[in-house]
């Protein structure tokens, strides 16, 4: 059966899984999940995981940065997903607002093309609606895709083209605290 959920113990387990996940959907070059995993493996909520009974199929990885990582990304500078890190981020703290950074996307090849990334994408923003329950608040939401698939499922979570950055890589956003949360309950009603 599968299902989605979200990563509460990040065990090394899951980090084999996610490199397995990782080195099946993405080309050397694009695999950053062993370098993020190890800089914000003390955030609990960073990880959508999509199941097949226990066997772990995709991902969808995303986490805090600082408002001046997010400033400089969204001002013009060549920023990638392993830069986006300024110190070891521990969990979220009630009663503050946050940059998030949506980082990766991956499906198992041969779970691709089934509508499954719509779970990751509900997941996603269940989660955001769950962090808001405990007063963990975003205003801002950031990506830089790599990928058609990337950039697809951005334009298709209500994020906007903001920039080309070099690489070939587009620079989504959601800006503005209201827009996040309408844009979330928005997409889980429509898939729900
Ligand atoms: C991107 C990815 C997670 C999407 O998962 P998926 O199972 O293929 O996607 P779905 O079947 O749920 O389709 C979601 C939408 O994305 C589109 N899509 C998926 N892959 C696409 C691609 N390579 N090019 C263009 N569109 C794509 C689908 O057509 C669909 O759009 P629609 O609902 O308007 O028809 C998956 O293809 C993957 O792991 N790709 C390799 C890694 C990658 O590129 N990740 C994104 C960059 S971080």
């Amino acid at each position: 059966m599968i299902k989605v959920c979200n990563a509460i113990d990040l065990a090394e387990k899951l980090l084999e899984s996610l490199k397995e996940v990782d080195s099946a959907a993405f080309p050397e070059h694009l695999r950053t999940c062993n370098s993020i995993y190890e800089k914000y493996a003390g955030n609990p909520d960073m990880f959508v995981l999509l199941y097949d009974d226990a066997r772990l199929i995709g991902y969808m990885c995303n986490f805090p940065i600082s408002k001046t990582l997010g400033d400089k990304m969204i001002s013009g500078e060549d920023l990638s997903d392993t830069d986006m890190v300024d110190g070891k981020i521990d969990e979220y703290l009630p009663n503050n607002t946050y940059s998030l950074y949506l980082s990766t996307a991956a499906i198992l090849p041969q779970y691709q093309g089934q509508g499954l990334a719509n779970l990751l994408m509900g997941g996603f923003y269940e989660k955001i609606l769950e962090l808001q329950t405990r007063n963990v608040f975003f205003d801002r939401i950031i990506a830089a895709a790599a990928t058609d698939g990337g950039k697809k499922i951005c334009a298709k979570m209500g994020m906007q083209k903001t920039r080309e950055l070099p690489g070939g890589y587009d620079l989504y956003t959601i800006i503005g605290r209201e827009q996040i949360y309408d844009i979330a309950e928005k997409f889980i009603n429509r898939v729900r």
